[in-house]
């Protein structure tokens, strides 16, 4: 099968259907896993969503649901998802968004698959290796499906019950844009959750939606465990500081409650979905307004795996616009030339926002791990991000190891932008 009948996001964005290199996707599926099968049902559907802000929404949900049903397993978990489409004429897919699900599992319409018809299904199945904090997406015509309801959590948990900050209180955030409402965890309301002093809680944050939430902790000092939900190595504490979650990024905090059990979690980019954690009453806010930087935030890793030897190959990667088209090195879409690499091989990749608004780059299938921030090293923590976050005129260093053959998209995760050009591929050779 070569997707002759895709009419996928990609297809449709003039991307070509299969890969210059004549690989193909279909032989790479999941591997045995250490742990149980879990199996999830999510149907696609047209619904008429009545908000509790007294909107009527003509949205697209799952299970009947915008945000759809959190999908919560636990690491090594084999995870068999069955999508099927009651009525969605443009056809749908599933997307994991952060987890390196192999290539056929991948969920993008015109690439891995085509995408699945009113009447018709798909099974997805991957092995839930890593714990953290990511989540799905149709990834046909994305940015309009997602921004139409087609989106939901999922969480994969630890295995060990003695991994850190296990025994802290879950609050799980997704903060999304339905039609022109910005939603948290498909409610218009503040998000309360009650809690006893010197509780700790572990919030995750994700950005469903297209521009960058910067969010700000008052009431207590926090930490930033897990971005994209990679944990951070000995992270240190917080105080007045703004979490910049780019779309499509996840932010794990961990945030014991002071004696007032006063705090507050909100975003200026969602006005009154403010994430009250303790007694639900406003604290003082917090003098304050430095942005996060992660460059020197926790310490190294002392048995840190990254090589010492010379990258297998570079690029340098230009995100900018021309008019009203986003580009990568000039282009956009199938004239950006790929990244090209060989299994195994290290790649190193240089990043440049030359301009047209934030670009959270993401790449499917594959972990970045962040070398530099404007030419300044990391010296704390290792970072390994799926989307990496670059403000205009900002500059990165990253590497990527090549151990998911298949063929990979990269795009910028404002899916406006993505739509307009700033997407390409990564393929294997
Ligand atoms: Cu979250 Cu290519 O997407
Ligand atoms: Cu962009």
């Amino acid at each position: 099968a070569h997707h002759q009948h895709s009419s996928g996001a990609v297809s449709q964005l003039g991307m070509h259907d299969h890969s210059p290199t004549g690989v193909s996707c279909e032989k790479f599926v999941a591997k045995e896993a250490p742990g149980p099968t879990r199996k999830f049902d999510l149907t696609a559907a047209r619904t008429v969503l009545q908000l509790d802000n007294g909107e009527t929404v003509d949205a697209w949900t799952f299970n009947g649901t915008s945000p759809g049903p959190e999908i919560r397993v636990t690491e090594g978990d084999r995870v068999v998802v069955t999508l099927r489409n009651k009525d969605i004429d443009e056809g749908v897919t599933l997307h994991w968004h952060g987890i390196n699900a192999p290539c056929s599992q991948d969920g993008v319409a015109g690439v891995t698959q085509d995408a699945v018809r009113p009447g018709e299904q798909f099974t997805y199945t991957f092995v839930a290796s890593a714990p953290g904090t990511y989540w799905y997406h149709s990834h046909q015509m994305s940015s309009i499906q997602a921004k139409k309801g087609l989106l939901g959590s999922i969480v994969v948990e630890p295995r060990e019950p003695s991994a850190p900050f296990s025994a802290a209180k879950e609050v799980n955030a997704l903060f999304q844009r339905l039609d022109s409402s910005m939603l948290l965890n498909g409610s218009s309301k503040a998000l309360s959750v009650p809690g006893k002093a010197g509780e700790q809680i572990r919030l995750r944050l994700t950005n469903g939606d297209n521009e960058t939430m910067n969010f700000s902790v008052d009431g207590a000092p926090f930490q930033v465990i897990a971005m994209d939900g990679r944990d951070l190595h000995e992270p240190g504490h917080l105080s007045g500081v703004m979490i910049p979650v780019g779309a499509g990024q996840r932010y794990d905090l961990l945030i014991r409650l002071p004696e007032s059990k006063k705090v507050i979690v909100k975003s200026q980019s969602a006005t009154g979905l403010s994430i009250m954690l303790g007694s639900g009453n406003e604290p003082e806010l917090t003098e304050g307004g430095a942005m996060f930087s992660f460059v020197d935030y926790g310490t190294p890793q002392p048995d840190d795996p990254i090589s010492k030897r010379k990258p297998d190959r570079s690029y340098v990667l230009r995100l900018g616009q021309s008019l009203f088209v986003k580009t990568i090195n000039g282009h956009s879409f199938h004239e950006i030339p790929p990244i090209n690499v060989k299994e195994g091989e290290r790649v190193h990749i240089t990043l440049i926002n030359e301009g047209g608004g934030d670009h959270p780059f993401h790449i499917h299938g594959h972990t970045l791990r962040v070398i530099s921030q404007n030419g300044t090293p990391l010296t704390g923590s290792p970072v390994y991000l799926d989307t990496l976050l670059m403000k205009e005129g900002e500059s990165y260093e990253v590497e990527l190891v090549a151990d998911n053959p298949g063929l990979w998209m990269a795009h910028c995760h404002n899916l406006g932008h993505a739509s307009m050009g700033m997407t390409m591929m990564l393929n294997y050779e």
